[in-house]
């Protein structure tokens, strides 16, 4: 037996729906993951690639969120329209889907949204307090 060669890690996470940073789950996360674990079996990848379904990668926000090693290639707000998009440049290549992956920029308005968020929690929190 050998090691998976590479591994898809699919965001699943599920929030309360009142939860400001939303969830994976609630954006398609459990179903772009059944997409995937299809897509490799299609392909006869069964055993050398794993789809494996993850916790919160901390990208909620602009997710489904999709991280595949050992590149360590990030992908946002995937679907499963593009799953085989996905496959052919970052599975069975060693590329990237260029308007999937995340850049730098990305993390930086993921940064600034929390700012914002945090900030609007805790006015409220000020709000709830003087009333
Ligand atoms: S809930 Fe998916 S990255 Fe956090």
């Amino acid at each position: 037996m050998q090691p998976f060669e590479k591994h898809i890690f699919v965001c699943t996470n599920q929030r309360p729906a009142a939860s400001p940073k939303g969830c994976c789950n609630d954006k398609g996360g459990s179903e772009l993951r059944v997409a995937f674990v299809t897509g490799l079996a299609k392909r006869g990848l069964k055993g050398q690639v794993r789809a494996n379904k993850s916790g919160c990668l901390d990208a909620c926000e602009l997710g489904p969120t999709v991280v595949i090693y050992p590149a360590g290639v990030w992908y946002l707000k995937v679907t499963p329209d593009d799953v085989e998009e996905i496959i052919e440049t970052s599975i069975v290549g060693d590329g990237v889907v260029k308007r999937l992956v995340a850049t730098p920029d990305h993390w930086e308005r993921l940064g600034q949204l929390r700012a914002i968020t945090n900030t609007n929690i805790k006015l409220k929190n000020i709000v709830a307090e003087g009333s």
